[in-house]
Parts: C-alpha cells; sequence; structure tokens
C-alpha cells in the first residue's frame, strides 16, 4: 500500500501562491488577456494523471531513499511539437526498457522507470537572447513557449502552445500507456526492443544474451508448472512521467484537489522536479512544489551549499516521506568529488530521507567546434563511477540516475563504443536543446551502471 500523502501544507498555500514569488525563467507573454484565457482553458480540462497513481510513484521512490530500488529516469532534454510520432516514442520507451532490464538483471534490483516525457517542453535559458549566424534572438525556451526556428518572429513566446503541449503530453501519455500495458512491456515480447541498429552492435548482443537469459527462466517455471500468466509484473510494466516544472502558469492551471485526500495534485506529470536555475529559497518554483503533494526533485549543481539544500529539504519535506523528495546532482566530472560529500554529510546528518539521483548529463556539456552542444561519454561514466564510489564511502545510497536520451541513431553525445569524434556530431544532431546519448550509448551506460553497482 502506498503511504498516506503528507499533512497539509502551510495553510497560506494554494496553486497561485507563487505569484506572490519572484518567478525566474518565466516567458515574457505579450499579451496577458491571451495568457488568461489560455489559463481558464487549461483549468476546464482533464487530468493527464491521477493523485493515487502520484501516491504510488512516492511509495516505490520511498524504496529508493531506503536503498532497496533505483531510479532510472530518463528521456529528451526537450521534447519537440516537430517531432513527434508514435515509432518516436515507442523506440524511446524501449531503450528506456532495455536499460531498465539490464538494471534488473545486472544489479539485481527493482528498478522504478520514469520517463522525461509527456510534458518536457520548456526549458530554462542560461541567456535571454542567443546568437543564430549574425542574428541575436531572444533565447528558444521550448515548444510549450516559443518555436525553435532562427527568426523573430518564431521566438514571440504564444501561451496558445501550453495548450499545444497539454494535447500532445495526452497524446503521448495515452501512447504509453498502451505501450506498458497492453502487451508490448510483457517480458516475452524483450528481443522486440532491440532495435536492429542496436542488435548489431555489442551493446546488443549483450543484450541479446540477457534476453535469452530470460526467455530460459521463463521455460523453466512453465516447464515446473508455474502458471505465470497471472503474474502482471511480468507482464506489464509501471512508466512514470515527470517534467521540469518551469511554466507555472501551466503547472497551476493543471493543479487539483484530490477528491480522496483534499490534497493538491498537479496533474500535469506523476513527478516534478526544479531545475538548477530556478531553486532560490523564496522563490517561486519552490514554492508551488512544497504544496503540492506529488513526488518532487530538485537539480543540485556546483554552487549548492549545504545550507541551500537544507533549506530546501525543509521546504519541500518537512514530514520526512520517504520518496517525496528526490535531489539529482549535477556536478560535472570535475566537480562531484568536492562537491558532493559534503552535500550527503549534512542532508544525512539532518536525518532527511532523501533519494540521491546523478544526472551525468547537465554538468558535462560543451562547445564542440563545430558549433555544437556536446557531451564526452566518458564524462557521465566518470561522474556515474564517482557518485557510486563517493555513496559508497559515506555509506549512502546511491538512488538512481538521470539521463537525456532517444531511442534514434543520433550523434550529439561523443565517444562511447561507436567513438563518435566532433567531425561526426553533425551526422544526425537533431535535438532542440541538450545533446542526448542514442540508443547504443544508452545500452552501454545501463551495463556499466548495472556492473559498478555489483561491483
Ligand atoms: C535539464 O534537465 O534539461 C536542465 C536544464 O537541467 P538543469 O536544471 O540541471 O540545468
Ligand atoms: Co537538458
Amino acid at each position: 500500500m502506498p503511504p498516506s500523502p503528507p499533512v497539509p501544507a502551510a495553510s497560506s498555500w494554494a496553486p497561485d501562491s507563487w505569484r506572490a514569488r519572484p518567478a525566474a525563467q518565466q516567458p515574457a507573454w505579450p499579451d496577458a488577456e491571451a495568457l488568461k484565457r489560455v489559463h481558464e482553458q487549461l483549468s476546464g480540462l482533464p487530468p493527464l494523471v491521477f493523485a493515487g497513481e502520484a501516491r504510488h510513484l512516492t511509495a516505490a521512490l520511498g524504496q529508493a531513499a531506503r536503498g532497496r530500488a533505483f531510479v532510472l529516469q530518463a528521456g529528451d532534454c526537450a521534447e519537440s511539437f516537430a517531432e513527434f510520432t508514435a515509432d518516436g516514442i515507442r523506440d524511446k520507451l524501449k531503450v528506456i526498457l532495455q536499460m531498465a532490464v539490464v538494471l534488473t538483471y545486472g544489479a539485481g534490483l527493482p528498478v522504478v522507470k520514469v520517463g522525461r516525457i509527456a510534458g518536457q517542453f520548456a526549458k530554462p535559458r542560461s541567456s535571454p537572447t542567443e546568437q543564430v549566424g549574425d542574428l541575436v534572438l531572444p533565447s528558444f525556451r521550448g515548444h510549450m513557449v516559443n518555436d525553435d526556428l532562427p527568426t523573430g518572429v518564431a521566438r514571440v513566446p504564444d501561451p496558445d502552445r501550453l495548450v499545444a503541449a497539454y494535447q500532445q503530453s495526452v497524446a503521448t501519455l495515452n501512447l504509453l500507456r498502451a505501450f506498458t500495458k497492453g502487451g508490448f512491456a510483457d517480458l516475452s515480447q524483450i528481443h522486440a526492443w532491440n532495435q536492429e541498429f542496436v542488435a548489431t552492435s555489442t551493446e546488443g548482443r549483450r543484450f541479446e544474451d540477457i534476453a535469452e537469459g530470460i526467455d530460459r527462466a521463463l521455460r523453466f517455471m512453465d516447464a515446473c508448472g508455474i502458471n505465470l500468466s497471472d503474474e502482471d509484473t511480468l507482464h506489464q510494466v509501471d512508466f512514470w512521467t515527470s517534467h521540469e516544472a518551469l511554466i507555472l502558469d501551466y503547472e497551476e492551471a493543471l493543479t487539483r484537489r484530490d477528491s480522496l485526500t483534499g490534497g493538491w495534485y498537479d496533474c500535469s506529470a506523476h513527478m516534478l522536479w526544479v531545475g538548477e536555475r530556478t531553486r532560490q529559497p523564496g522563490g517561486a518554483h519552490l514554492e508551488f512544489l512544497s504544496g503540492v503533494r506529488n513526488p518532487v526533485g530538485c537539480k543540485i549543481g556546483p554552487t549548492a551549499t549545504p545550507e541551500e539544500v537544507l533549506d530546501l529539504c525543509g521546504r519541500l519535506n518537512p514530514e520526512r516521506l520517504p520518496g517525496r523528495l528526490t535531489l539529482i546532482t549535477r556536478f560535472g566530472v570535475d566537480a562531484i568529488d568536492d562537491r558532493l560529500p559534503p552535500l550527503l554529510q549534512a542532508v544525512e546528518g539532518a536525518g532527511h530521507p532523501v533519494v540521491w539521483v546523478c544526472d551525468p548529463m547537465h554538468g558535462n556539456t560543451f562547445t564542440a567546434e563545430g558549433g555544437q552542444k556536446t557531451r564526452r561519454f566518458d564524462d557521465i561514466i566518470g561522474e556515474l563511477q564517482s557518485f557510486l564510489r563517493i555513496h559508497r564511502a559515506t555509506g549512502t545510497w546511491p538512488g538512481g540516475v538521470h539521463v537525456e536520451l532517444t531511442g534514434d541513431d543520433v550523434t550529439e553525445c561523443l565517444g562511447g563504443v561507436e567513438r563518435i569524434v566532433e567531425g561526426q556530431l553533425h551526422q544526425n544532431y537533431t535535438t532542440t536543446c541538450d545533446p542526448r546519448l542514442n540508443a547504443r550509448q544508452a545500452l552501454d551506460l545501463a551495463f556499466r551502471i548495472a556492473e559498478l553497482l555489483r561491483s
């Protein structure tokens, strides 16, 4: 049974109480009336997820907080209105299911599967403008806000995009529910998750070995007379959605009171997180997330101090409910050794039950000579290795990993077994924001994590 939800937040909290706080990274919507209309429209539309589902995810994350499960949070940096196909969603799900099997089989742990999907449409930006060729344009802020085309008109924030993002999220989630509950995620389909360009690679063949091992185990149990057809866990998968709760007008409009418990839930996704650029103490984003009862996350970058992190644990999880709060650290391979240990000591010392998740992507981004943002596979592995080693030394549980990936054969991150080099980045570079692991690199990463967790 999922735990009972936390006691109600301070009585001053309301879905719109964030409006009294400074809100970083909000678009300069040019037409306040149009925004208001959209807000009213969204407020009347059905929720994407239910409160009871969010409570189940809190319970599953609670197992990761206690060291009994591992979280795999993965998906696009930014979902795209332009690239929205059933095949794209299926292929992303395939690689996440493959990674989860590798981790479950290799490390013998239940894996909590959370997508950066069905709502991950808004991006915080380091600078309000960006240079494209000779032009200086307002920054692209994700398809929920503006378009990535390099023209001034395309970059004007348009509130109708909030509705389009909602609709795309509905369709995506509908397909995810069909795939994960309707047979595609059945363990007997495991070979079908290996896409052709993956199956022919070393990691793909290693995956086939695991798949055959699982096949044999299922046949063995069947031959022993064990009836597997009633075992839901073999035929269905719990797959949860998450995104950065960045555009608070959108999140507020999808926040609903649960009829069962009376608590407020942000029904735009099962889990929401606040980003590195919007986690200001006393800021609007922490205020908003403090009052919804979904499981929530917070990104933690290299400038975070132990005091700041303790402050946000207090704001986001005052009841100290295991699974309510996930801290997603993203320091970079060179900073993690220095930055992570004092935070672990402070949080553990204060007795806050958090899920520690490593995002080895966002601290390792740089611009290649050709101008593309990229990341080195070796840096990503390096940060993960340090994460696991430091947790082992501190006696804390490395609760999971958070990565940006796609099921496609993209060339956005350098290295991996294909040894992608800078000169190849242009070959299939399709992300609208940050560089993602391709399916082979993602599977390789899962094998490395499984080995590290086992050792
Ligand atoms: C992201 O997750 O895409 C992101 C912008 O991360 P961060 O807030 O950690 O920079
Ligand atoms: Co990103």
